[in-house]
């Protein structure tokens, strides 16, 4: 039997559902029930009825997961696929900066730690970072790790004091990009699409801002793409959109997103490794700045 055969027999002996990230590589896309944003992999994940949860993409995914359905097994099939960005956030951070403006809110984004998780007002994710902050009563606003989301944010909700924290959290993987590459889209006639994450000068030169989810809605908008984000998110939109044209970006590579290959997935749903384990009391806390989240969104 082959890996594919294998994972489809271990998924329904296990009662198993699998969700993946945009960013993952192909062949996890091909055998993920759910493919998705993180927005999107957080409501799946609570909405999930099945006895297992299987997330492939990082740490700060498969944790929300737990968090949101904490009576189901929820697996990472690799242990150590993090985010840099993630990392570059404490709770220390976010009880120093509480400090330094005692009536801000404090918003985290969704790639953060559980414990920030747990320090904070309300989460986001680039999909509804915007709509969270602008739904605050609080007129200031600590907003952390990634910085250049933070200005995207306060670009869009100007009446708003965001403050971040740290004040130049980034993504590696968006950083890569350079004004030459929008220049040379550009001249090539695609219509420019950016993550969020990427600088101001790379957003300001781009047609469109928009988290991987978003990309997946307005592609129709345009035949021929520029994609400023993980290279392997133009294998979601090409099978979506088959006669569209997208230009992935080879130099932009989350390596923790390319940690899981489908022998991985397969030992994982055999040995049910490895298993999100988070503090009870730390969980029911972070839970509150995730549900939050959920319903400004509805
Ligand atoms: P999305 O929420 O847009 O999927 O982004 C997740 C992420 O990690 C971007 O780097
Ligand atoms: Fe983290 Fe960046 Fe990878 Fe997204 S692309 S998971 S923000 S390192």
């Amino acid at each position: 039997m082959g890996v594919k055969e294998d994972i489809e027999r271990l998924k329904k002996e296990k009662k198993a559902v699998i969700l993946a990230h945009n960013y993952q590589p192909p062949a996890i896309q091909d055998l993920a029930d759910i493919v998705g944003d993180s927005l999107e992999l957080a409501i799946k994940a609570k909405e999930a009825t099945e006895d297992l949860i299987v997330l492939c993409g990082v740490q700060f995914m498969a944790e929300t997961a737990k968090i949101l359905n904490p009576g189901k097994k929820v697996i990472l099939p690799v242990k150590d696929a993090g985010c840099p960005l993630a990392d570059q956030l404490t709770p220390d951070m976010i009880k120093e900066a509480r400090k330094n403006h005692p009536g801000a809110a404090v918003v985290v984004y969704v790639n953060s730690s559980a414990e920030c998780k747990a320090e904070a007002d309300v989460a986001c994710t680039s999909a509804n970072a915007a709509g969270v902050v602008r739904s605050l009563e609080e007129t200031e606003v600590i907003f952390g790790p990634d910085s250049n989301l933070a200005s995207w944010v306060q670009e869009q909700v100007p009446e708003k004091e965001i403050i971040p924290v740290p004040p130049d959290g980034h993504c590696p993987v968006h950083a890569v990009f350079e004004i030459g590459d929008t220049e040379e889209a550009k001249r090539l006639d695609y219509c420019i699409v950016c993550h969020p994450e990427c600088e101001k000068s790379i957003r300001d030169k781009s047609d469109f801002v928009a988290s991987t989810g978003g990309m997946m809605k307005i592609a129709s908008e345009a035949g021929r793409w520029a994609v400023l984000t993980e290279k392997d998110m133009t294998y979601r939109l090409s099978k979506e959109y088959p006669e569209k044209e997208f230009l992935a970006y080879e130099k932009s590579v989350c390596k923790d997103m390319k940690k899981i290959t489908p022998e991985i997935l397969r030992n994982s749903l055999e040995t049910e490794d490895y298993e999100i384990i988070l503090d009870e009391e730390e969980m029911n806390r972070a839970r509150g700045a995730i549900e939050r989240m959920i319903a400004i969104r509805s």
